[in-house]
C-alpha cells in the first residue's frame, strides 16, 4: 500500500508539472495507457486471492479516478493559459498608425499606365484592341506590308533575325506593330477599327532607344474613311493624352512602303527650361508616322482597293510616355530599379479614365 501511495504522489506531481497539453498527455499515457503503471497493476488483480482483491481493487480504482480528475483539472488550466498567451501575443494595438497595404505600396510602371491611358482614349472613340505575335515571319513584318525584296527600308529596321529553321525560313522579332495590320485584315472583314499595342525590337541602344520598345499601331478600314478622319482622330488623341485643350500638330510628307500618301506628325512644344510644354514654343517633336493604307497592302490581305480604303498610324509608346511624364532616359524604363519605380510609378488603384482624369 505504501508503494501505491508513493506511485500516486509521483503521478500527481508529474501532472502538476506538465507544462503544456502534450506533456500532460504523456503523463496520462504513462499512467493509464495500455502499458501504463496503473494499468499494469490493474492487470495483476486477476492473479490475487479474493481477500487481496477486496483491498487492492478499490484502492487501484480510486487511484485511477483521482488521476483522471487531476488530469482533467490540469487540462483546463493549461487550455486557459495557452489561450491567454495567444491573446497576449496576437494583440492588436488599434492606436498604432495604419500600415500601408500591398496595393498602396506597389507601383504601376509608366509604360503600363500609358498603355491603359491610350486604350481608354481610343476605346472612347470606338476602337477595339488587337494583338499579334512578337516572333514574326519575314512575310508579315515586311513583304505583306509592301516592302520590296532587297529594299533598303528592310535594312533600316535593324532587325533581330533568328537562325533559319529546318525549312530554311528565318523568323525574326517584329520591328514594328504593323504586321498585326495584316493579321487583322486576314482575320476579319471591314469595317475594321483597331489599335494594336505591343512590344517591338530593333538592334539599337542609346538614351532614346532600347532594343525592346513599345509601339501602338492604329488601323481603320472601311469604304469611306479618308485622311481628314485620320487627322481628327490623331489630334483628338493628342489633346486627350497630353491633357491640354490645344495641341498644334504638323503633318509632314514622308515615306513608308505600306502607306500612300505617308506622313509624319510633329507636335509644337517648348523645350527651353527643364520641362517640355506642349502647344507653345518654337520646337517641333516627331511623335508618329501615318498615312492611307497602300492598295498593295489591301490586295495582299484579299481586300479590293477599289472598294475599301482606310488609314493607319504607328507611334512609339515609350517616347510619348517620356514626353508626358518628363522622364529623361529611356533605358531607366527597363532597369528594374525600385527607387525609379517608386518615383515615376503610378498608384495601382488610380485607373486612368477620361471622366476621372487620365493621370490621376
Ligand atoms: N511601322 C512604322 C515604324 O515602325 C510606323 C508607322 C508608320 C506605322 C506609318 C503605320 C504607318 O501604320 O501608317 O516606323
Amino acid at each position: 500500500m505504501t508503494e501505491l501511495s508513493s506511485l500516486e504522489n509521483e503521478i500527481l506531481a508529474a501532472i502538476a508539472a506538465a507544462g503544456d497539453e502534450a506533456a500532460l498527455e504523456a503523463v496520462r499515457v504513462a499512467a493509464l495507457g495500455k502499458k501504463g503503471s496503473v494499468s499494469e497493476r490493474m492487470k495483476s488483480l486477476g492473479a490475487m486471492s479474493a481477500e487481496e482483491r477486496k483491498v487492492w481493487g478499490p484502492a487501484l480504482n480510486g487511484l485511477k479516478d483521482k488521476i483522471g480528475t487531476a488530469i482533467a483539472e490540469r487540462r483546463t488550466v493549461l487550455k486557459e493559459a495557452s489561450l491567454d498567451a495567444r491573446l497576449a501575443e496576437e494583440r492588436v494595438d488599434v492606436t498604432l498608425p495604419v500600415r500601408p497595404g500591398p496595393a498602396d505600396r506597389g507601383r504601376i510602371h509608366p509604360i503600363s499606365q500609358v498603355m491603359d491611358e491610350i486604350a481608354e482614349i481610343f476605346a472612347d472613340m470606338g476602337f477595339r484592341i488587337a494583338e499579334g505575335p512578337d516572333v514574326e515571319t519575314d512575310y508579315y513584318n515586311f513583304t505583306a506590308l509592301n516592302f520590296p525584296v532587297g529594299h533598303p527600308a528592310r535594312e533600316m529596321h535593324d532587325t533581330f533575325f533568328f537562325h533559319p529553321d529546318e525549312a530554311g525560313e528565318r523568323k525574326l522579332l517584329r520591328t514594328h506593330t504593323s504586321p498585326v495590320q495584316i493579321h487583322t485584315m486576314e482575320a476579319e472583314k471591314p469595317p475594321i477599327r483597331v489599335v494594336i499595342p505591343g512590344r517591338t525590337y530593333r538592334c539599337d541602344s542609346d538614351q532614346t532607344h532600347t532594343p525592346m520598345f513599345h509601339q501602338l499601331e492604329g488601323l481603320v478600314i472601311d469604304e469611306q474613311s479618308h485622311i481628314g478622319h485620320m487627322k481628327w482622330v490623331l489630334m483628338e488623341f493628342c489633346r486627350a493624352f497630353f491633357e491640354v485643350d490645344h495641341v498644334e500638330m504638323r503633318f509632314r510628307p514622308s515615306f513608308f512602303p505600306f502607306t500612300e500618301p505617308s506622313l509624319e506628325v510633329d507636335i509644337r512644344c517648348d523645350r527651353r527650361g527643364n520641362e517640355i510644354r506642349f502647344g507653345e514654343g518654337d520646337d517641333w517633336l516627331e511623335i508618329l508616322g501615318c498615312g492611307m493604307v497602300h492598295p498593295n497592302v489591301l490586295r495582299n490581305c484579299g481586300l479590293d482597293p477599289d472598294r475599301y480604303q482606310g488609314y493607319a498610324w504607328g507611334m512609339g509608346i515609350d517616347r510619348i510616355a517620356m514626353l508626358k511624364y518628363g522622364m529623361p532616359d529611356l533605358r531607366a524604363f527597363f532597369d528594374a530599379d525600385v527607387r525609379w519605380i517608386n518615383h515615376y510609378g503610378f498608384r495601382p488603384l488610380d485607373l486612368p479614365t477620361l471622366a476621372g482624369g487620365l493621370s490621376g
